[in-house]
């Protein structure tokens, strides 16, 4: 997985940086090329020398040295990146990185990287709870960008809690299971929905809701970069069409279920991620309507539940995702759709949080299953939440 790879190891400033040492070295025993970038608070733990000597590579530690044998010029090292890993992640390095602040090699490198990057924090409990801290955190994930959950245990200041770097293990892990994701979706066949349904009143309004699209097109996005053959059933959105995804855009529920329907039986995997209006106008207006009167009355009818009706029609293999947005209850409400509509799956979104749920750029949910599992996710931004169910998804195939 790692061979070949290029990957740069961010050091920074923590006690945990002389651990850093074995990831390099993992790493180098796994096929990476480890290229090694100190922050000058990491040099006080720890010497370039090892890292050297370890990686087999130069050490940059300084943007302003003499350039290398290897051109370590400004922002080479991020068009070099196949991943950047950054372990341990101080408090302050981690507040740096989330300001856009460049001013060393690794800031200046992690502004510029396309490749994924990995943060490992390391830091006293009190300091990794701080709601500064955790903004910043929230701030990168948003990004995109991955944060291997800190240790709980004895730290070096003494106190006991949450905020010890991972062990290097379980980070080489970690970066690991994300490179393996890679095409391992290929020849599967994903139906996707997202975005909210528009119902019409009259020729200029609607009845809608707050979905943006983002949890369903990230779905689609991360299908398509695992390989998979990916059709995107979606509602209005202003978002751009993932590549190598195939979109049909609808309007309204009804719109919706005819498109799911005509796909679905070629479909492997099909994860409605849509939310759909459970009601639609009885007698949409010709025209404009008029504000003459004080009140307007329009009657609703139900729209038809298209998950429902796809739990239905289930063939043997294929695997039904949905997801349920709620406000209260979430787990039981949750579990109800799950029996009622048949599915292998439901993703519990508590739509009540701010950084979670609707137009959110992050997501924090509740994966259920039908023996009853319930896995309680952090909060991630919403690609990772997509990679994090097809995971699930694909270990129910299997
Ligand atoms: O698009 P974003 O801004 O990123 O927001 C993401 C999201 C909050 C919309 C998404 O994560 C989410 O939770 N989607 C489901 C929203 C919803 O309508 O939930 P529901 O509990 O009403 O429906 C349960 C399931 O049945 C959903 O999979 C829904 O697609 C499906 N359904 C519902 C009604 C209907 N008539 N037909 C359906 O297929």
């Amino acid at each position: 997985m790692f061979k070949d790879k290029n990957i740069i190891l961010g050091v920074t400033g923590g006690i945990a940086a002389y651990k850093s040492v074995e990831i390099a070295s993992r790493l180098r025993k796994a096929g990476a090329s480890v290229h090694v970038i100190m922050t000058s608070g990491a040099q006080n733990f720890i010497t370039p020398l090892t890292f050297r000597e370890i990686t087999g590579n130069p050490v940059v530690t300084t943007m302003w040295g003499e350039v290398t044998n290897y051109n370590v010029e400004h922002i080479a090292l991020a068009e070099l990146a196949d991943a950047v890993i950054v372990a341990p992640a101080t408090a302050n390095f981690i507040a740096k990185a989330s300001a856009g602040i460049a001013d060393d090699m690794l800031t200046t490198t992690l502004l510029a990287v396309q490749a994924p990057v990995f943060f490992a924090p390391a830091m006293n409990t009190n300091m990794y709870n701080n709601p500064l801290t955790q903004g910043n955190i929230k701030k990168l994930t948003a990004l995109g960008w991955h944060f291997i959950p800190p240790a709980a245990g004895h730290l070096a200041c003494g106190a006991e809690g949450v905020g010890r770097m991972p062990e290097p293990v379980d980070i080489v892990e970690f970066v690991h299971n994300w490179f393996s994701r890679t095409m391992d979706m290929s020849k599967l066949k994903v139906l996707v929905t997202a975005a909210g349904t528009h119902e019409p009143i009259d020729p200029v309004r609607f009845i809608g809701n707050r979905s943006s699209g983002k949890m369903g097109y990230a779905v689609a996005e991360a299908a398509a970069a695992r390989g998979a053959d990916v059709i995107l059933v979606s509602g209005p959105s202003s978002l751009e069409i993932p590549c190598g995804v195939n979109a049909i855009m609808v309007q309204t529920a009804a719109e919706m279920r005819k498109a799911v329907l005509e796909n679905y039986n070629s479909a492997d995997i099909v994860i409605k991620a849509a939310a759909v209006a459970d009601y639609r106008v009885r007698n949409i207006s010709d025209q404009k309507i008029k504000k003459n009167d004080d009140e307007l009355i329009l009657t609703l009818d139900k729209n038809p539940d298209i998950l429902k009706e796809l739990g239905e029609l289930k063939q043997p293999g294929q695997i039904l995702v949905g997801f349920a947005a709620e406000t209260q209850n979430l787990i039981e409400y949750a579990r109800q759709k799950l029996e009622k509509k048949n599915l292998d799956m439901i993703v519990a979104n508590d739509v009540s949080r701010k950084d979670s749920g609707f137009n959110s750029d992050t997501n924090a949910v509740k994966l259920l299953f039908r023996n009853g599992q319930v896995e309680e996710m952090p909060l991630m931004s919403k690609k990772e939440v997509a990679n994090q169910l097809l995971d699930r998804v694909l270990s129910l195939k299997q």
